[in-house]
């Protein structure tokens, strides 16, 4: 299907199959929430809407037959013949399950990200499905907010990398591949600033913060070549999102050229009435649309209403042309017109490479495992002569997964003990006891796990939150452990044994008591089929933990929202006496993180100096360069992560403490030493002026570079003016 094909298609197709084509749903026969009748359809009756051209997909439909049945109605027993496409939410795998993306982010390696995103490609586009609603690319800075899981933390720097690489991944070196699937970078915009950190919730953003915090993983997502972006269900300042003008047309399309097309989150244009935006259903079809909306999800709005808007005129025909056309460019750049059966032939036998994809699952949870702490070096652990007691709710196979296990058929998993046992030279070197549940006590648990705990040399503490305490709808008002696992750690703790906790968390936490204080203290996030081996792979040594944080931890729940990067006051808390009054201070807590951004140990220590730049005086055309050596103390091969931050020190608009304007993963074997260089041209000192656009002003600036968000060695530079 060439353009001109495009074009006379639309030339042929009625207002109703112009809107089918905008028109998205869940299968028939699920649970319709939005369904506007509020009736479940049958097969029957969604095939026949879409023979009849009224629709343009289906999406988290899984297994071969429904969706060949479908794209059969839609290819052979429609007027026109335009093939469906299948979405789905294909979030950290398929088959495979990947690391949450938090827990991916915590790898700081995008390239990693890349590839279990292409891996999760492949298994979905052999089940048929070519779009993925993914990545989510909300910066999140607030860790009670449940969705925080799926993106990429807190950081603006690291959020476009990882927000770049995933579109790579899912999307391949081309959208014709068979293997490629449409990427949707979401939602658009500032979702994750929901105030309290309360899901669904408004948001009240400066638009300086929008351009400059939640807007540039999207660019760097289109960047790279998404062609779909969801809208988000939250509105900003009054407007919400999805019928928000100023956002989907002014900014994407007049703006950033975008030549994609943007979907509705489920049913976010029927909610505008909730949101008090529009006082009926053809209203929020209306301003849904002209803001911006091209595709409506699950709702059916659009075709019920946007026909008559139509006729009446109040939605002109040149805007119900520019969204099919955007709808059916991306149909045609996914190769649907030519192979609409493409994934859904009835291959017999695995259609990828699942040993392969367990091995990429493996490599990338053992590498998003952020060690926090190894005081006396208690970890790695012997695999034999010493007896461990693994107490805690999350020995199992339970809660490994995370959210969106929407879809059967994944390898069962292997937990915590299971991978433990099978590292011991002697599987009685074992005790499991769990000691509590997740939020209640079990009654004798917390004897039971103390006595345990005094056989052993040493505990593995199991605690955290489990699969239902975040992702969508799941904020939490208090980001600490629950009491009931809070008691059985502090019990076994007071045994004396050293603890070695493992957390299993969704967001950044607030740890206290013993569970702050243990031994050693692992983050292990939700990683996937492969927890267990990945979490023994690290305890055991046999890799060496090189995760960072991709979220500061703070140090206690008050402090949320909590990030690295903020602005910095008028009376910023005082370094060397932080109980000075009069100064933007908590009476019971410091400004401090408890654990940075950027932050985490591997078995190795590394030391930093000689850093240096050169030219400290850059020109306003020219460069920088920094470098610091970094040398390899311990005994054993050290990967270490690198950043580099700046701090503008005086500027027209104020500016963060810090931010991080480079990283880089290094191996650095035992003794050695390793040259870390970073170069900066002014684009890398750009912030939105007091115009809104991008701006660069001559003056000085502090740099960092070292292990966290939290010191590094300092220097500092001018950016001289230009002519
Ligand atoms: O893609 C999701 C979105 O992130 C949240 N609401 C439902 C959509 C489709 O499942």
């Amino acid at each position: 299907v060439s353009l001109t094909r495009i074009e006379s298609l639309i030339a042929r197709m009625t207002v109703e199959e112009k809107v089918g084509q905008l028109s998205l749903y869940a299968p028939a026969a699920v649970d319709t929430v939005g369904n506007p009748q509020g009736a479940r359809q049958s097969e029957e009756e969604q095939l026949a809407e879409i023979r009849a051209g009224r629709v343009t997909g289906l999406f988290n439909n899984e297994g071969l037959e429904g969706k060949r049945r479908a794209q059969q109605a839609a290819v052979k027993g429609s007027r026109l013949g335009i093939p469906l496409i299948f979405g789905a939410d294909i979030i950290h795998g398929f088959r495979t399950v990947f690391p949450v993306p938090l827990a991916e982010a915590a790898s700081w390696e995008p390239a990693l990200a890349e590839r279990t995103a292409h891996a999760s490609a492949v298994e979905a586009t052999a089940d048929g499905f070519r779009w993925t609603f993914a990545p989510m690319v909300d910066i999140a800075r607030d860790a009670r907010w449940g969705r925080g899981i799926e993106g990429a933390g807190e950081d603006v720097y690291l959020g476009r990398q990882f927000a770049a690489a995933r579109v790579r991944g899912f999307q391949g070196p081309e959208l014709g591949r068979a293997d490629a699937m449409l990427a949707t970078p979401k939602h658009f915009a500032g979702y994750g600033a929901a105030e309290g950190g309360l899901d669904y919730n408004a948001v009240d953003l400066s638009e300086r913060t929008l351009r400059e915090v939640y807007f540039p993983p999207f660019r760097a997502a289109i960047d790279a070549g998404a062609l779909s972006i969801m809208s988000a269900f939250n509105e900003i300042g009054g407007i919400p999102s999805n019928a928000n003008r100023a956002l989907l047309t002014g900014v994407l399309r007049d703006e950033w050229d975008y030549q994609g097309f943007v979907v509705s989150d489920y049913t976010a244009d029927e909610e505008l009435i909730a949101h008090g935006f529009a006082a009926d259903g053809r209203e929020a079809a209306r301003r849904a649309f002209m803001a911006g909306t091209d595709v409506s999800m699950q709702s059916g709005l659009y075709m019920k209403y946007l026909p008559g808007l139509v006729a009446s005129g109040e939605v002109p025909m040149s805007r119900l042309d520019d969204a099919v056309r955007r709808v059916l460019r991306v149909k045609q750049r996914l190769g649907l017109f030519d192979h609409p059966f493409r994934g859904l032939e009835d291959t017999p036998g695995p259609r990828f490479d699942a040993a392969a994809h367990q091995g990429l699952a493996r490599e990338a949870a053992g590498r998003a495992i952020v060690m926090l702490r190894n005081d006396n070096d208690v970890l790695p652990l012997q695999k034999s002569g010493k007896r461990i007691a693994l107490i805690g709710p999350f020995a199992g196979t339970e809660d490994l997964f995370g959210p969106w296990r929407i879809f059967p058929g994944q390898q069962a998993p292997m937990g915590i003990e299971q991978a433990v046992r099978q590292s011991l030279a002697s599987p009685d070197l074992l005790t499991v006891v769990r000691g509590s549940n997740v939020e209640t006590p079990i009654p004798g648990g917390i004897d039971a796990a103390v006595a345990a705990a005094r056989e052993a040399d040493v505990v593995l503490l199991s605690i955290g939150e489990n699969e239902q305490m975040s992702g969508e709808a799941r904020s939490r008002s208090d980001i600490e452990i629950p009491d009931a696992q809070q008691a059985l750690a502090e019990a076994v703790a007071a045994t004396g044994k050293p603890v070695v906790v493992l957390l299993r968390n969704g967001r950044a936490l607030a740890l206290r008591g013993a569970v702050r204080n243990a031994r050693a203290i692992l983050v292990t996030w939700f990683l996937g089929s492969q927890t267990g081996p990945a979490i023994a792979d690290v305890l055991f040594g046999d890799i060496n933990p090189s995760g960072r944080l991709p979220v500061s931890f703070p140090q206690t729940p008050g402090q949320v929202p909590y990030y690295y990067a903020h602005k910095r006051t008028g009376r910023p808390q005082l370094a060397d006496a932080p109980a000075t009054f009069y100064k933007a201070r908590y009476l019971d807590a410091t400004n401090d993180p408890a654990f940075a951004f950027g932050q985490g140990l591997g078995y190795a220590r590394v030391r930093y100096d000689a850093l240096e730049i050169s030219p400290a005086r850059m020109d306003w055309n020219g460069k920088t360069t920094v470098r610091a050596r970094i040398t390899n103390t311990g005994q054993r091969d050290a990967e270490e992560v690198a950043q580099l931050y700046i701090g503008n020190r005086a500027a027209s608009v104020t500016r963060p403490v810090r931010e991080l304007k480079g990283f880089r993963k290094l191996r650095i074997p035992a003794g050695q030493t390793a040259t870390v260089e970073f170069t900066l041209t002014r684009a890398d000192l750009t912030f939105i002026g007091q115009q809104m656009t991008p701006t660069v002003e001559p003056g000085q600036f502090d740099l960092w570079v070292g292990p966290s968000a939290t010191g590094g060695l300092r220097t500092s530079m001018t950016l001289a003016p230009g002519d």
